[in-house]
């Protein structure tokens, strides 16, 4: 959510940044803007536009030349879309250049003390507050500046900033929202993800919340906003630029669908003991006896992570007979929880960043609860503050919705499920059972992802529809949410998901011939319950596309998957439906990796 990228060296710093801020567009894509300068020349040039980063690059001039940079993508907060409201924000005299992930939760009090001192504002946004703060401090240096500024202010922020008096170095900043460090030969990056910086360098040191650092071309320190000295240690990035790239897809969210196969293959490997009939989960930070003593599970995540989330707590009830169940994060807190020291709090987040999830993991922390991540970022903010957890492997995921993370967390939840079950009442038989069925589960992804063509005329035939209902028992209704929320994020259709039991308790009234419904139906002990919704829909005229294991009578359409063990199903069953959405939104020519309104890495509240 706002994707920042900076760079002082010797290039020409404004198609770099312009590179940057393409791979940072999944982000936010409603505005960005860039700002440069050069030991040179004494003052900062800047352009930014509404839109996107292309419509940013038309309006860069000809003669836009300078070795220093910062750079912005935006999802609005405060202050609509708008080419003033784009970030980097100036200070009048043109001295102080910032860009800003974040939110300065009391900007407004801010505001009005520097509108009350003369200050004109020349945006709407939370942003601009920093900017004066700056400028108009009396600190000698550009970092004493920006300390002084942020003592003043609350909330989130990754930020870089740029001042003319000091064109040789840019002051970036970290609390809550992530800024990593590009280091190069005799030129340094900043970003808000590595995405930005691989194509460069793949040595990269990410701050923690309370750190700021300057980069100059050929040097960069890192301290704390106390201004004391921090250690920093570059790390190799683990994927290569090619990694970020679409590799032969028309979209990324294609290319992520594809690579399911391999990304499930990732979350395995080198994770199964077969002598024992267990998973070993390095980083988990919890012991046999430790694990014997938990007595509930409460997983925290947000939309799809809370739906992947919600298969897992079926996973480790089924499998450990631990009582476990899913929540979103972004209401847990709210809710004053009781923290009970006997529950494991799981926090489920691919990005690793999502504000919400985070606030719900300090929030357990402060109380002392025992906080595990299952996330896919390495290093992430959640992952960093978490006890220990499971990495779920299923490398950079680019659209703004989550697909192959979808599928990994899952994948990694029934690795946790399997080792929580092993060390408690799961029999040796079981135990080797579930993993057949996981070493199944790349081949049979492969197998589903062979029927696209067939899935891709379903989705013509059903593209025209208003409004669409998923419904699904058990495990199978968090899979019919995910399917749901899949469709109406890319297609923008309208669709509702419900346990197929609760049909008749209201939904029911809905069905009609213009409202298809798309039904989960596994071969399992409630296969005969799912049919009988069938019927009932089916006798409403109501028309039904059925994933099912074999072809369903009363569906006007199967698409049949490959059967696994029961617990394993839905897990399967999710991955023709997420190419039944991609079709359905490309048969509607909606824009697939940037739907309107969302950004990936929700960073604010
Ligand atoms: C939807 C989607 C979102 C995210 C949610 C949480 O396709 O991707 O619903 O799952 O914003 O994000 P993470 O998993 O990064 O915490």
């Amino acid at each position: 959510m706002c994707g920042i990228v900076g760079y002082i060296g010797k290039r020409d710093v404004a198609p770099l940044l312009l590179e940057g801020l393409q791979r940072l567009e999944y982000r936010g894509y409603d505005s960005a803007g860039v700002v440069i300068t050069s030991p040179k020349s004494s003052g900062l040039k800047m352009v930014k536009a509404k839109g996107r980063v292309r419509d940013l690059e038309a309006r860069i001039p000809k003669r836009f030349t300078g070795t220093t940079g910062i750079a912005h993508t935006r999802w609005a907060t405060h202050g609509a879309p708008s080419d003033h409201n784009a970030h980097p924000h100036l200070d009048p005299e043109n001295k102080v250049a910032v860009v800003h992930n974040g939110i300065v939760d009391n900007a407004a009090e801010l505001r009005a003390k520097l509108e009350a001192d003369g200050v004109v504002f020349a945006s709407e946004t939370d942003t601009e507050v920093l900017t004066h703060l700056i400028a108009r401090s009396q600190a000698a240096t550009l970092e004493e500046k920006v300390r002084e500024a942020l003592k003043v202010v609350e909330g989130t922020y990754g930020i870089a900033v740029l001042h003319a008096d000091f064109n040789d170095r840019i002051v970036v900043a970290r609390n809550g929202s992530p800024v990593v460090l590009g280091i190069g030969e005799k030129e340094m990056f900043v970003a808000s993800d590595v995405a930005a910086l691989v194509a460069h360098t793949r040595q990269v040191v990410t701050l923690d919340d309370g750190e700021m650092a300057t980069l100059k071309a050929d040097d960069f320190r890192t301290y704390t906003t106390s201004g004391a000295s921090t250690t920093a240690t570059p790390e190799t990035v683990e994927w290569e630029a090619a990694s970020y790239d679409m590799g032969g897809h028309d979209t990324y969210m294609h290319k992520e669908i594809s690579e399911q196969p391999d990304a499930v293959d990732r979350v395995l490997r080198g994770r199964i003991d077969d002598r024992f009939s267990t998973v070993h989960l390095g980083g988990l930070n919890l012991d046999a006896r430790e694990a014997r003593t938990i007595r509930r599970i409460k997983i925290l995540g947000c939309g799809t992570s809370y739906h992947a989330g919600m298969i897992g707590a079926s996973l480790i009830e089924g499998m450990a007979r631990i009582p476990a169940d899913a929540e979103p994060a972004s209401e847990f807190r709210y809710r004053n929880p009781v923290v009970d020291p006997d529950t494991l709090y799981v926090a489920v987040s691919q990005s690793g960043e999502t504000y919400d999830v985070l606030a719900a993991v300090q929030e357990l922390k402060r109380k002392g609860a025992r906080v595990l991540g299952v996330v896919n970022v390495v290093g992430s903010a959640i992952a960093r503050e978490a006890d220990g957890g499971v990495y779920v492997h299923a490398g950079p995921e680019v659209c703004v919705v989550s697909t192959k993370c979808f599928t990994n967390t899952v994948v990694a939840f029934a690795l946790l499920a399997l080792h929580l079950g092993r060390i408690r009442d799961l029999s040796v038989t079981d135990g080797k059972r579930i993993i057949e069925g996981l070493r199944k589960l790349p081949e049979q992804i492969g197998e589903i992802l062979k029927l696209e063509d067939e899935i891709k005329e379903l989705a013509a035939a059903y593209a025209g529809a208003q409004s669409m209902m998923f419904i699904g028992r058990v495990r199978g209704y968090p899979v019919a949410l995910e399917a749901s929320l899949k469709l109406k994020e890319i297609s923008y259709i309208h669709a509702e998901a419900y346990p197929a039991s609760e049909l008749k308790h209201g939904p029911l009234a809905l069905i009609e011939p213009a409202l298809p419904t798309v039904a989960i139906v596994p071969d399992d002990d409630l296969l005969e319950k799912n049919r009988a919704a069938l019927e009932e829909i089916k006798a409403r005229s109501g028309r039904i596309l059925a994933v099912a294991h074999q072809e369903q009578e009363k569906a006007d359409h199967t698409i049949v998957v490959p059967k696994n063990e029961d617990e394993l199903d839905p897990i399967l069953m999710g991955i023709p439906l997420q190419l039944f959405a991609y079709h359905t939104a490309l048969a509607m020519g909606r824009d697939i990796d940037k739907p309107r309104n969302l950004a990936k890495s929700v960073t604010v509240e």
